[in-house]
């Protein structure tokens, strides 16, 4: 399978998120590019299978503006897109809490929930991101 993964990150965590997605993907045999958003030129969406998409939450539960450019890039919604995020409580509590990832997946129409890691995802929230993969995994699988 193609897969794209393509993020938003300032200071690390979604990067880091991201690095780990690409890693399991690869493992499972995908052929997995990354695209960092705002710096890599554009993507052709159309080419991939599956998208997944992270950014995390700005002001006051903010999608970041690049990401809404990258979000006019693609033009269109394609029709797998997971959506992953990092946020943090201490910016409006669980309310806004990584409410960006949250409004792409409903605007993507995704099969599945966006993954929520609280800044880095380094230590006990690594699990949150294995779970949330095979979730999203067992449906790539039963397409492969
Ligand atoms: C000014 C500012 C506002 C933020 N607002 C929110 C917010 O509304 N909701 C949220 O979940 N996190 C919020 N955050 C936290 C960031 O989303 C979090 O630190 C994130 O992990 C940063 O991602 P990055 O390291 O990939 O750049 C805010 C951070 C800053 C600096």
């Amino acid at each position: 399978m193609r897969i794209l993964v393509a993020y938003l990150s300032y200071s690390g965590n979604t990067e880091e998120v991201a690095e780990r997605i690409n890693h399991l993907l690869s493992q499972e045999g995908n052929d997995v590019d990354m695209h960092r958003i705002g710096i890599d030129p554009p993507v052709d969406a159309e080419s991939y299978q599956y998208i997944f998409l992270g950014t995390f939450t700005w002001e006051m539960g903010a999608t970041p503006d690049e990401v809404k450019d990258f979000v006019l890039e693609v033009g269109y919604k394609p029709e797998n897109v997971a959506v992953f995020g990092t946020g943090d409580t201490q910016f409006g509590g669980d309310d806004l809490f990584c409410r960006a990832a949250e409004k792409l997946a409903v605007f993507y129409h995704s099969k599945w929930p966006a993954l929520k890691i609280e800044q880095s995802p380094r230590g006990f929230q690594e699990t949150y991101i294995e779970q949330w993969l095979e979730g999203v995994l067992g449906n790539v699988r039963s397409y492969a």
